[in-house]
């Protein structure tokens, strides 16, 4: 995970640093730092343990004087604890090369080993330090007299010795370097880590995610796997890894900076949450009509023909992404057409079964997480189709998937995922109506009936969002407890772990989603007297089983607060209702989760917990 910055132009370096890593601390969090070449060509180096804004203080207490080329970082730990010395940026045994680093050095230890036996010091635990250390090997073995050289004359040695290190390294990495004595130049590379420039007038700037720079520019360039820049003030060349130069386009982001800030909301999960109307709306628009026609074909490449010829849809995703899977696939069973979900780390073997009648179904709201990403190699080199649904434009899943589904949510930001889930059901919604239409097995009415009460799922977000003050005050009712079960049957069922992992992640509380057949087989057991337990029993063909299981776990003490609606309050019996408009009987799940967001953001409010940004965690999780 990780985030990095790069620049070189005329605004204050550190500041469009710091303002970056400022946008990209959802990747981690627990420690950043910059490094900036002074105009006395010496290297400027500032580290906290912390947040983006203890870095933006220190060194607001003693700023760079001079500076227009630098890197920053911040930091979600794999190799050595959180804290200041293994916080990058890294330098060499001279203090001049430094490198910021997202991903893993697979062969470190090895590389490590060597390095010190020639005599380098290291002074952190990291995996990154060795870049530096391997990259003053490099400089050495060109024999370059820095001091007798002009800057200029030094680009060349500092690229070729560059390449040569970025050969070395095994693993992931998006890293970018600077050397203090060529200070015209920033170095950058990409092996599985997303890693971007962004192109200005007279200023260039680098970064793991566009939402970084968006600020000064929307013209950007996604570097691919093996390929290199050097960026310069005035223009960016490109190469791969063996040094061949490549030319490359550059595409405009639609998105704007001001999408990316908080807009008055306390924390950027209620403003998300808030936004989930507009996210399934866009996602939806102009993609819907006609039902079962090639409708989608024009954007995403695939035809209603293609929907024909597979027998099988395999949906992988992880956390959150895998929740939108699972209701995926109780959709696609609804229609008769066999269908699983798989956790993408846990999918190994089964990809290996995957053959070219299979369509998978690969969701993912960054569209790098390691996990996902491994998935869908596995089940493309055994022969499968992959259907990307994402919300990152020129993410490294958009580029290795047959077929791409955006979802227009806009940037999430919050760690806990809100807006990308609802944009994740609305895109399966559609692609699940497709398909249904095109087999025939939606008749014509049945099909307009299913596009219609897709439609007006925005309008019904809406209402249930002004539930908010309710949902609340049953919220506070709970925020002292530490234990919390979440129950639901069908469709629904993916709405109780959604439920759990939401108050999991930010209130770092206990709590476990169950379908709600299940609890009799073992979890009852944990049920105690006042113990809350969210049941979600909207309308439909599993409610009488669930009023049932609703009394169950009454009668061992829970505290029931049930998500119903109109129609299902009077058959469920609770101490507590959150009663929500009333759907189709399919399209509940983008109803019945938002009171458990909401919920789940209340308790951990009452705690005091850092909503936005949960300890341990990262927004995008690009290691496996
Ligand atoms: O970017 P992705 O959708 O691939 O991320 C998948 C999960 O890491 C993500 O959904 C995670 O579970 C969220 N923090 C949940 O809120």
């Amino acid at each position: 995970m990780c985030g990095i910055t790069g620049y070189i132009g005329d605004h204050k370096t550190t500041d469009v640093l710091i303002d970056g890593l400022r946008r990209l601390e959802y990747r981690g969090y627990d420690s950043c730092g910059v490094a900036v070449v002074d105009a006395k060509n010496e290297l400027y180096l500032r580290r906290v343990s912390g947040r983006v804004d203890a870095l933006d203080e220190l060194v607001a207490q003693d700023p760079a004087k001079g500076a227009n080329v630098g890197v920053g970082h911040t930091r979600w730990a794999t190799h050595g604890a959180p804290s200041e010395d293994n916080a990058h940026p890294h330098t060499d045994c001279s203090g001049r090369v430094v490198v910021v680093h997202n991903g893993i050095i697979e062969n470190y230890l090895d590389l490590k080993e060597k390095l010190l036996a020639s005599g380098h010091k290291f002074k952190s635990e990291t995996d990154t330090e060795v870049i530096a250390h391997l990259m003053e090997e490099k400089l050495k073995a060109l024999h370059v007299q820095e001091k007798a050289m002009r800057a200029d004359m030094l680009e060349p040695v500092f690229f070729e010795a560059f390449r040569k290190t970025v050969g070395d390294l095994k693993g992931s990495f998006a890293l970018s370097m600077v050397w203090a004595s060529c200070p015209a130049m920033v170095l950058t590379a990409r092996m599985h880590s997303p890693l971007v420039v962004g192109l200005g007038k007279g200023e260039n700037f680098i970064a793991s995610d566009v939402s970084a720079f968006l600020k000064y520019t929307k013209r950007v360039i996604f570097l691919n796997d093996g390929e290199m820049a050097a960026v310069k003030k005035d223009g960016i060349d490109f190469y791969t890894f063996q040094g061949k130069k490549v030319s490359k386009e550059a595409v405009t982001i639609q998105w704007d900076s001001t999408m990316a800030e908080k807009g008055g909301y306390k924390h950027f999960m209620l403003k998300e949450i808030h936004e989930q109307s507009e996210a399934v709306e866009n996602t939806l628009r102009g993609r819907l009509l006609p039902l079962g026609g090639d409708v989608l074909k024009a954007e995403t490449g695939l035809a209603a023909a293609a929907m024909k010829g597979f027998s099988n849809i395999q949906f992988i995703a992880c956390g959150t992404a895998y929740h939108a899977g699972l209701v995926g696939r109780g959709l696609f069973e609804n229609f008769g057409l066999r269908a699983s979900a798989d956790i993408a780390s846990e999918f190994t073997d089964r990809a290996k079964l995957m053959a070219k009648d299979t369509l998978v179904i690969a969701i993912s709201q960054s569209g790098e997480t390691a996990d996902t990403l491994f998935a869908v190699r596995e089940a493309r080199s055994a022969g499968a189709k992959v259907l990307a649904i994402t919300n990152t434009v020129g993410s490294t899943l958009t580029r290795e998937a047959d077929y791409v589904l955006q979802t227009h949510c806009g940037p999430e930001i919050g760690v806990a995922s809100t807006k990308a889930f609802l944009g994740q059901l609305a895109a399966i919604y559609l692609v699940a109506g497709h398909f249904a239409a095109a087999r025939g097995v939606l008749s014509a009415t049945d099909a307009r009936r299913y596009a219609e009460d897709l439609l007006k799922m925005p309008r019904l977000i809406e209402e249930t969002l002004e539930l908010e003050k309710d949902i609340a005050k049953v919220a506070e009712a709970f925020s002292h407890s530490e234990h919390f079960l979440f129950i639901s049957r069908h469709i629904n069922f993916p709405i109780a772990l959604e439920g759990a992992l939401k108050i999991k992640e930010i209130s770092y509380v206990h709590a476990e989603g169950y379908a709600a057949g299940e609890m009799k087989h073992g979890p009852i057991a944990i049920i105690y007297k006042g113990m809350p337990l969210l049941a979600v029993a909207p309308s439909g063909r599993a409610l009488e089983l669930m009023a049932g299981n609703i009394e169950e776990a009454k009668a061992r003490g829970a505290d029931v607060v049930a998500i119903v609606d109109a129609v299902s309050r009077k058959t469920v019996k609770a101490s507590r209702y959150i009663t929500l408009p009333q759907a189709g009987e399919l399209f509940t799940p983008m109803l019945t989760v938002i009171p458990l967001q909401i919920f789940a953001y209340y308790v951990a409010l009452a705690k005091k917990c850092d909503i936005d940004k949960p300890r341990n965690l990262a927004k995008s999780v690009t290691v496996r």
